[in-house]
């Protein structure tokens, strides 16, 4: 993969992700699209800023123009999916944050990547993705025979609680 768009990358995960790709893989662009939040830390990414390969847009994936320009202009080969309201406890007190990001902003960005999908040609659609990245609270936990996760491997949150009774997550 050569030219990537990523959101929420300036937080935890997603701004090791870009490290990882702007350090040890041959990437010609990674454009990083972040709300900076209480949770996105541009410190994370400084040593990048002058760096011809990355793009920071200050952004919401909530908005779809936005996200369908950054899609025409970079024509990436993959969209991952990092941007999320990830400190649960947060919720209680203020759950809209929760749905507008985890629930419509995720709905847009397929949206949006759906459109550019369709646009392209049948031998491109065969190798451009899109990456949603969430946690075992929403695709379940890993049982001890299966060694990771595969395309059509079921969503089943549920499995964590009752597997954690058996004792047999891992
Ligand atoms: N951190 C972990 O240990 C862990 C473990 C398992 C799964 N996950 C999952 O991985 C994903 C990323 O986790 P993280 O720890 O990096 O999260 P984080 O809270 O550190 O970072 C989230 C990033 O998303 C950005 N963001 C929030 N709302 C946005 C919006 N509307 N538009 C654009 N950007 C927005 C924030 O500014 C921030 O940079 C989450 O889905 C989380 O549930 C995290």
């Amino acid at each position: 993969m050569k030219s990537l768009l990523i959101t929420g990358g300036l937080g935890f995960i997603g701004s090791n992700f870009i490290r990882l790709l702007l350090e040890q893989t041959d990437c010609e662009k990674i454009v990083n699209l972040d709300k900076e939040t209480y949770a996105g830390n541009p410190e994370n990414l400084a040593d990048f800023e002058s760096d011809p390969r990355y793009v920071f847009s200050l952004g919401d994936i909530c908005d779809a123009k936005l996200v369908s320009d950054l899609l025409e202009k970079y024509q990436p080969d993959a969209l991952v999916n990092f941007a999320a309201e990830s400190h649960v406890d947060r919720s209680i007190d203020g759950p809209e944050p929760f749905v507008q990001t985890n629930v419509v902003g995720t709905l847009k960005l397929l949206e949006s990547f759906k459109r550019y999908y369709t646009a392209q040609s049948e031998d491109r659609k065969k190798s451009i993705r899109f990456l949603h990245v969430s946690t075992d609270e929403v695709y379940g936990s890993l049982v001890l025979k299966i060694p990771h996760f595969q395309k059509l491997h079921p969503m089943h949150p549920i499995v964590r609680t009752l597997l954690q009774k058996r004792e047999l997550i891992i």
